[in-house]
């Protein structure tokens, strides 16, 4: 049997990776890669691709490729035009849930625990008795309801929100108050006093949250982005801000990342803004899908979590 060449892609944590892997004696030949200068003297002759955040333009020279195990969720990056069809891509699933919902949930406490404003005030030595909001009772709207958006519903639900979502089949999630089809997109943000975009990035998620959607939401809402950055019209998310159409968001995702030095967000009073850091791949978390994902493979057997093409995620 020869050695099935893999390439193994992260400009940060190759190593770290690389020691994750677990196949037997003999059945894989890994070329572990930090740049794109590497990654391009091995893409031809790769058959299988483990990577994050891999140059979209090495993928039109991959002719031996096979299958791409992406290490996190969005795989947008991978189905691309130059991909060519016979590759097959898989996401990495079931670790972000439990990493996203801490995030999403941590925010919104920061908004009803008033945590800034009692900072402030204890840097100023200031007593400033000021009752909190509460999370229970109010309404948490989960736009996306994949295995994330589900895990960020169940968070929510622990602590009393009343929780409704938007998903393409609008089919019930245990726990879910409503779930609406897309058509009631402006429906359920109407309801919402937190709204949390996890969307997937596809054709038909780019710009769907544009002007309407952010003017039915209520004045006092606050809007999380932990999907990807394009799912919101930006033009229209800086007006509703600047506008008090919401009352703030917290954006983990941007159009252009990282976020320009010089882009307005910045210095919104009423906008948090994180890296990019929401639902981090920790190689120990990614590795074990990986390599269930290439026993499969070297056995000919199906893979888990496969990307559907035509659906972009
Ligand atoms: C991160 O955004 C991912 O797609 O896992």
């Amino acid at each position: 049997m020869t050695p099935r060449p893999v390439l193994l892609y992260h400009p940060k944590d190759a190593q770290a990776y690389a020691q994750l892997v677990r196949a037997p004696k003999g059945a894989i030949r890994l070329e572990v890669c930090a740049t794109p200068e590497a990654a391009a003297s091995h893409i031809r002759e790769a058959e299988i691709l483990y990577a994050w955040k891999f140059p979209a333009e090495l993928l039109a020279r991959a002719s031996r490729l096979r299958w791409i195990q992406a290490m996190g969720a969005g795989v947008e990056r991978f189905l691309v035009p130059e991909l060519p069809a016979r590759v097959t891509v898989t996401r990495a699933t079931g670790m972000f849930g439990a990493w996203m919902a801490e995030y999403a949930l941590g925010w919104c406490a920061w908004v009803t625990q008033r945590m800034e404003t009692f900072r402030r005030a204890q840097r100023e030595r200031r007593w400033e008795p000021l009752d909190p909001e509460p999370l229970h009772g109010r309404t948490l709207a989960v736009i996306g309801l994949g295995d994330i958006g589900r895990a960020i519903g169940r968070a929510g639900a622990g602590v009393g929100m009343r929780v409704i979502g938007v998903s393409r089949s609008g089919r019930r999630v245990g726990g879910v108050e409503a779930v609406y089809r897309p058509a009631g997109l402006r429906r359920a943000l109407g309801q919402a006093d937190f709204a949390v975009i996890v969307l997937p990035l596809t054709e038909d998620t780019r710009g769907l949250i544009g002007e309407a959607e952010l003017r039915a939401m209520k004045p006092s809402a606050w809007l999380l982005n932990i999907g990807r950055g394009p799912a919101i019209g930006e033009p229209a998310l800086l007006r509703a801000l600047r506008e008090g159409w919401i009352a703030g968001a917290v954006l983990d995702v941007f159009d252009a990342e990282p976020l320009p030095p010089e882009h307005p967000l910045w210095a919104m009073p009423n906008v948090v803004i994180t890296p990019h850091v929401a639902g981090p791949s920790v190689p120990a978390e990614i590795a074990p899908v990986f390599n269930d994902n290439l026993r499969r493979y070297l056995a000919g057997r199906r893979l888990r979590f496969v990307a559907n093409r035509s659906r972009g995620y």
